[in-house]
Formats: C-alpha cells, structure tokens, sequence
C-alpha cells in the first residue's frame, strides 16, 4: 500500500492481487459518505449499536452514541457506527434466549468482516450484554462494553416503583384480587418510564456488573443511570478508551480469564443476581475455554456474602445502588477474595483500580462484608438424580421455610398443559406440593423462556399462599423471586430425569446438602426411561435458524450456547 492511500479502510482487505485498488475503491465509497482524504488516514473503531424500535431498554442510544463518536475522535480514532440485531426482552417470541446466539454471531462476524481497529458494544437489555461479550470474545479484537444503564424509578400513589419486580408484584395482587382492574391498568403505564434497563437487579443489570467486574467496561459505569449525565460521559470515556486500545491494544482474551471469570461469579452472588447470568457468564467464558463449574460456584457460594439490597431480593433499586457507590463499593468490600492481578481495557489491573477508589458508599445499600446480608451467597447449584448435571435454585430470593422439605409432585407436561390447567377449580393441589413443569429447557419447542416462575394456582393464591417450591427447565426473571428451582440439565425434552416425574412421585429439596431428588426407585426409574419417546422436531424436519438452534444449542451447564461456537482446539 502507497502512503498515499494509507486508511483505516485497509483493515482486513482481501486482496485480489491489486491490493492498491481495493483500497481506492473502499476510499471512494467511503467518500460518498463525506469523509476526506485526512479523515480515512485515521484508524477506525467500530460501534456496535444495538438500538431497535423494539428495544425500550436501548431508546436513548441515539442519544448515547453520539457521545461516543465525540470520545473516539478525541481518542485520535474514526468512530463509524454500524447496526446488529438487537434483542428487547419483552418483544421477542418465543424466548429473547433463542436468538442470544445469533446476535453473538452478528456481532462476532461483523466485527471481524469490516474495517476496524477496535470495537465499542452498546448493549444494555438482558441478552444483548452477552451476546455482545461472546461476539467480542470470539472476535478477540479490543473492545469495551458500554451498557445502557438502568431506568430511574416512578410512583404510584405513595409507592416507588420500578420494572419489573413491581410488575410481578402487582400482578400477584391483582390475581389474588386485591388490586381491581381499574389499578393495575393505571400501574400498567408506570412501571417502565424512563429508557434504560429494568431498575431491579434483574439480568441486565447483573451482566452490567458483571461486565465491569471483568474488566470489559470502564470502573464505575455499570449502575449509571440510562438519563444521568454520567452515562453520557461514560459513553465518551468508552470511545476514547477503546481509540486508545488501538495504540495499545488489550484483547478480550485478555481481559477475560479464569480469574476475572471468578472475580464475577463472587460479585454476581454478592449481588443476589439474577439466576441467568450463570447461563451468560459459562456462555462468555466458554468463547474463551474457560470453564464455569457449578460445583465451584457452590464452593464460592459458601463463602461469598450477600451484601447489595436491591430488588428483587432486597428493598432497594438500581439508582440506588448507583448512588451509594454502585460496583466499586462491592468490589472493596470483596477485596479479600478477589484475584487484584486482573486487567481492564483501561489498562489497569483491579488492584490499581481498588487503590484508587474514592471509598465511598451507602451502607442502607450496600453492606459491610463483616455484617452482610447474608453469609452466604445468593446462588446454588443443586444436584441429585432429578438434575445430574446441576439445577440452580436462587436462595437469597426463596422462602427459608421450604429450604428442607420433601413434597408431593403435581407435574405439568408443558407450557400449553400449564396454561391449561393451573388456574382451574378442580386442580389437586395442596400448598405442601412440589409443582414440576417439563419441556421448558433449551431443547424444546419453547426454547427455555423465563417460565420458572410458575404462578401460584389461583386455588392456593387467593387462600393467600405465596410461595411453593417450584421445579423446571426453565428460567426465571432475573426481576421474580420464590422458592423456584431453575435450568434443571439434563432437560426433560432430550429424556433427563425431569421427564420421568409423575404426579403423585415425592420430591425432596435439601438446600443445605444441595440436593434434588426424585424419590422413585432405579428400576421403577428405568422402567420409565425406556417407555419415553422425545417428541422434539429433528433438526432435519426445520429451517434457517431454527434448525441451526435446535441442532446446536447446548445444555444450561454449558450456557445454552451453540457448538459450533466452541473455541476450536489447538492442534
Ligand atoms: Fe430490557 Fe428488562 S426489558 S432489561
Ligand atoms: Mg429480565
């Protein structure tokens, strides 16, 4: 290449023996667009802005990106934006999870496909921040994470109110008939009034935390406010961040390790955040080969302290957490357990970050780790015949009373049979059953959605019952909370154990041994496993990206991600 025609634009070039050429023809469409000749001379960080018309969460990236443009370009960089799909929780059917992967995908390949140096991921709704950090990882081109923030919160009468742990909370009422129609179309219409992510430590906000405590974002921008200045400077801090990773480049891969990989499981359950984040964090971490184990989760677990009051666990919100000193605060008071030889994309290892730290905090939301919440972590992994390769049960969102209990099962086939069936009169149903709902897991037609949370059976809930044990495939909302025993592996619809229940088997829980048992016998058991026929669709009999998923997808111990997305082995 000539200096002449020295660009930003020459990144990747395939060369078709011309190579000069090439580069003249990407200047001049280029310059259809208005940019000079000095201009093109910079080098190029892409912004990967996942704004949609059907993404609440991301309404002010418009807004926020121009922001980024303005940090690359005094970052010494050519920002140029370009779109992936983007994914709004509440929009997408059958399950916002199906399409976690083809948004990795996207990202991962554009990324790769055009011209640019490094990258700059707007993110924010509850995929999209995975999605982004599994594209980004299997990139491994340098790139910060920026994340919508949350929503600040609303009123109703003399509530606080914020998405969309009130939804839930106010829908349980208006079931139970204690709110009228009237109110819950009036609430409708203030649950969700700003643009951000939900304003509870629901998914988006955990991945966010998440995100930073990896080293992907820039220290303190998590728990910013989506409308707050601060999220505006932020967005400028990440473009200059990511012109100066360009000169100093630092790769995801190393960013991402096994020890900043630990570092967030122990945040994540220093959080009591959202049970879905276990599936995201094995997704990321396995782009890089690096394993998530439920058994070391639980060993973490044992040892990591509940220390933020947020919703749904606790009282509190997002802008909160912001304001009483967000993840900085947490992280000091982890310090103790934390890996400081971790680097972010600033550069900087956690422990420089740490050094630094203004120190201020909000104890009324973030706890002292010497008098936390709770000693222990919000998250476990449970195992026994029931789950072999692992459930997970949110512990610091259950009811203690149910911790240790062994219950009559009442088994839903499906989601269609649950539908059916669970708000009718004549359902046999006693508030010390165990309700099991099957063929909600990756695997299945519905492509494991967030109905974990199954609801009460209006029988039970309008006698006031509140809580039951629950046992699924499925996942639940990072913004829900109940004794609810999530992403059972092996699913039922590829034959696991959850399969051969029976209305009438009894079920044991134990939380303080970790164990889900199916008490039926081995041969009865057996018996049962060579009667089950799968009903699934052969990926053969599907289409497009359906049949991709339905081939591809793994199990929840492995993060639901595709196989075919797995690192490839050296050698
Ligand atoms: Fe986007 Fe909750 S709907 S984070
Ligand atoms: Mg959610």
């Amino acid at each position: 290449m000539t200096d002449e025609n020295a660009t930003g634009l020459a990144r990747g070039l395939t060369n078709y023996g011309d190579r000069d050429f090439s580069i003249y023809l990407r200047n001049s469409f280029a310059a259809s667009m208005g940019y000079s000749r000095e201009v093109l001379k910079k080098p190029i960080v892409g912004i990967a802005n996942s704004f949609s018309g059907f993404n609440n969460c991301h309404r002010h990236f418009p807004e926020m990106v121009e922001h980024v443009k303005r940090g690359v370009l005094l970052g010494g960089g050519l920002p140029i934006e370009f779109p992936t799909i983007s994914l709004g929780e509440v929009f997408l059917s059958p399950t916002s999870l199906k399409f976690r992967n083809l948004m990795a995908m996207d990202t991962e390949e554009m990324i790769r496909a055009q011209p640019m140096d490094a990258v700059v991921l707007m993110g924010g709704c509850d995929k999209t921040v995975p999605a982004q950090l599994m594209g980004a990882a299997s990139a491994d081109l340098p790139a910060v994470q920026l994340v919508a923030g949350p929503m600040m919160t609303s009123r109703y009468g003399e509530e606080r109110l914020g998405a969309c742990t009130d939804c839930r909370r106010y829908w349980g009422k208006y079931r139970a008939g204690e709110v009228s129609r009237e109110e819950i179309n009036d609430i409708e219409g203030r649950l969700a009034t700003t643009a951000g992510t939900c304003a509870v430590m629901g998914t988006a906000s955990t991945m966010a935390c998440i995100a930073e405590v990896l080293g992907m974002s820039l220290p303190g921008t998590a728990a910013i406010p989506a409308v707050h200045s601060d999220r505006l400077r932020a967005a400028e801090a990440s473009g200059m961040a990511a012109a100066r990773m360009i000169r100093d480049p630092i790769r995801p891969s190393q960013v991402i390790t096994p020890k900043s990989v630990e570092n967030a499981i122990r945040v994540l359950l220093a959080l009591g955040g959202s049970t879905n984040a276990v599936i995201h964090l094995t997704a990321v971490a396995g782009r890089l080969g690096i394993p998530v184990s439920l058994q070391r989760l639980n060993a973490l677990s044992d040892e990591t302290p509940v220390l933020v009051n947020l919703k749904p666990v606790g009282r509190n919100y997002m802008e909160d957490f912001f304001f009483a000193g967000g993840v900085g605060a947490v992280l000091r008071e982890l310090k103790p357990l934390l890996h400081l030889d971790t680097v972010s994309v600033t550069g900087e290892t956690l422990g420089d970050r740490l050094e630094k730290d203004p120190g201020h905090v909000d104890r009324r939301v973030i706890a002292a780790a010497a008098q936390p919440l709770e000693p222990q972590g919000g998250l476990i992994a449970l195992f026994g015949n029931l789950a072999p390769r692992g459930a997970i049960l949110k512990r610091s969102a259950a009811d203690r009373s149910l911790f240790e209990k062994e219950g009559r099962a009442v088994v839903f086939a499906s989601l269609e049979d649950l539908a059916e069936r669970v708000d009718d009169p004549e359902l046999d149903i006693e508030p010390d059953d165990i309700m099991v709902l099957q063929n909600a897991g990756p695997k299945s037609a519905s492509g494991m959605p967030e109905a974990g949370y199954l609801p009460i059976p209006k029988k039970l809930s309008s006698k006031g019952v509140k809580d039951m044990i629950r046992i699924s495939d499925a996942r639940m909302s990072g913004t829900a909370f109940g004794t609810i025993v999530l992403h059972v592996a092996p699913e039922a619809a590829i034959g696991g154990t959850l399969a051969l229940v029976r209305t009438g088997d009894r079920i044991r829980l134990s939380v303080r041994e970790k164990r889900i048992e199916l008490l039926v016998d081995d041969d009865e058991l057996d018996e049962r496993r060579s009667a089950w026929k799968s009903d699934l669709v052969p990926p053969e009999a599907r289409r497009g990206y359906d049949r991709i998923y339905a081939a591809e997808v793994l199990q929840a111990d492995e993060g639901c991600d595709f196989a075919l997305l797995q690192p490839v082995a050296d050698g």
